[in-house]
């Protein structure tokens, strides 16, 4: 029987012990990569505006830097539960250190270039839309969650992480 005194401690140690319960619950949730996208902070880049820009503003030039920092830590918020860490697919998702291994390899340079910017096209309406196939959601579309700076810098991020270059 336990005194009337230590009730209280009691139910506050069931309470404290259901807390524990409910956060390891949500942490075996993560750790089967059911997690929520999480927006990125974008303000220390130059920001682009409402219009959807075709290419990477962030390729070159004084803010690749920055976005590659913010890149790199929105792909793994974001992307790296399906896409792998550091862009490395397991095999599930296509492994984004691939994305423009066709482009890499051309000798001519216009076409190499044209062959980029076609690339960051596809990349960018990929990343807005997601990808569903008969009604089948592969990838969720991240238009509303992350901003175009976001995207953008997560490009940059997987610009550094390409197989050759
Ligand atoms: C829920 C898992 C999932 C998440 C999260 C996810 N993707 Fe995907 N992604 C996929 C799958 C699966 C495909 C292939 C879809 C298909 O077969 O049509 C894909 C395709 C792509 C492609 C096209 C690749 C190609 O070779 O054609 C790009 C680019 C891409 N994802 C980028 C991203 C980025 C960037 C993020 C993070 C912002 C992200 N994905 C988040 C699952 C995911």
């Amino acid at each position: 029987m336990i005194p009337k005194s230590e009730w209280r401690s009691v139910t506050t140690w069931v309470a404290a012990v259901a807390v524990a319960g409910l956060s390891l619950v949500s942490i075996l949730a993560m750790a089967h990569g059911d997690v929520v996208p999480q927006s990125v902070d974008t303000h220390t880049l130059p920001q682009l505006g409402p219009q959807w820009l075709d290419t990477n503003p962030y390729s070159t030039g004084p803010a690749h830097d920055e976005a590659l920092r913010i890149g790199k830590s929105a792909y793994n918020q974001n992307c790296a539960r399906c896409h792998g860490l550091e862009a490395i697919s397991g095999g599930i998702s296509p492994d984004l250190r691939k994305l423009d291994n066709d482009c890499t390899d051309m000798a001519d340079r216009a076409k190499k270039e044209a062959c980029y910017a076609e690339i960051q096209e596809y990349f960018l309406s990929t990343v807005r839309r997601g990808r569903a196939r008969d009604g089948r959601v592969y990838m969720p579309p991240f238009e509303g969650i992350l901003t175009q700076e976001a995207m953008w810098s997560i490009k940059t991020y997987l610009e550094t992480r390409r197989e050759s270059r």
